[in-house]
């Protein structure tokens, strides 16, 4: 309970917080994580179906893999999360989202802020090109089985999503450091914080002398440099935390 209430006294004085999330905020909208072990991970290789080599060498089972995420995707809601993180926006305590995730629940929430690191399924893809388009092209083609292609180049295209194999999008990695760097609290909500260079934000954040607070429901290998660590689920402990700020600060008016 003690971090609870240091985080919330955090949370209560941010003025321009960052919120950085992973796929553990999306789960209790029915998206599985990567990997818990119920994660995507645990049924899939990765290899297999997330690298830029499976695109080019494997696409009927890449295909397949995007198929299925974004069928999960076209059901999925925001959740209490989600929710809590667009009203932290809303009054002022949290700046920016800066999220792993691709499946665009923060802006469905209502989040307006929001840096998508590892890419998104609302657009296609072309990796020779450049070309981006609406998902559609994707989903039409497979609809029709298909193999989606570029609508330029006549090459083949992907979801919008950063792969293994792939750099993430350095402008909107450059831009989430520095967000972290200048912020006055980073809340970092439902990751295993196992891959770079995102998982490198928090230590970016203390560094320069941020308080990092940490919200997931199990250990992470940076709860160490944090200075409020809350264990359980996102859709429970945001809406809590953010209702306490909220009380803290507007007592302390
Ligand atoms: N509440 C809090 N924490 C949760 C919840 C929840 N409801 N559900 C899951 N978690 C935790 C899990 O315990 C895990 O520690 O969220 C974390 C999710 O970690 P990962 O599955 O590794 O997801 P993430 O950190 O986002 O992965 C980063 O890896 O495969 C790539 O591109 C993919 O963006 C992804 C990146
Ligand atoms: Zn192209």
């Amino acid at each position: 309970m003690r971090d609870l209430e240091s985080a919330a006294e955090f949370l209560a004085s941010a003025r321009h917080g960052v919120a950085f999330t992973g796929a553990g905020v999306s789960t209790e909208s029915g998206l599985p994580d990567f990997r818990s072990p119920s994660g995507l991970w645990a049924g899939v290789d990765p290899l297999e179906v997330a690298t830029l080599t499976a695109f080019r060498r494997a696409p009927e089972k890449f295909y397949a893999f995007y198929r299925t995420r974004l069928a999960m995707l076209a059901k999925a809601w925001p959740n209490p999360a989600h929710h809590a993180l667009a009203d932290l926006e809303a009054n002022g305590m949290v700046a920016m989202v800066v999220t792993q995730n691709i499946d665009g629940l923060h802006q469905a929430a209502g989040s307006q802020r929001v840096i998508e690191l590892h890419g998104n399924l609302r657009e296609a893809a072309c990796p020779d090109c450049g070309w981006i388009g609406p998902i559609t092209v994707v989903t039409e083609a497979l609809a029709r089985a298909d193999l989606p292609s570029c609508e330029r180049c006549g090459r083949r295209v992907k979801p919008n999503v950063v792969l293994f194999e792939e750099l993430l999008p350095l402008d909107a990695y450059h831009q989430a450091e520095d967000a972290c760097r200048a912020a006055d609290l980073l809340m970092v909500v439902g990751s295993s914080l196992q891959v770079t260079p995102a998982a490198w934000l928090p230590v970016v954040a203390q560094r320069a002398g941020v308080p990092v607070i940490i919200v997931n429901d199990e250990p992470t290998p940076f709860d160490d440099l944090a200075s409020a660590v809350l264990r359980g689920r996102a859709g429970d402990l945001l809406p809590t935390l953010a209702a306490r700020a909220l009380v803290r600060r507007e007592s302390s008016r």
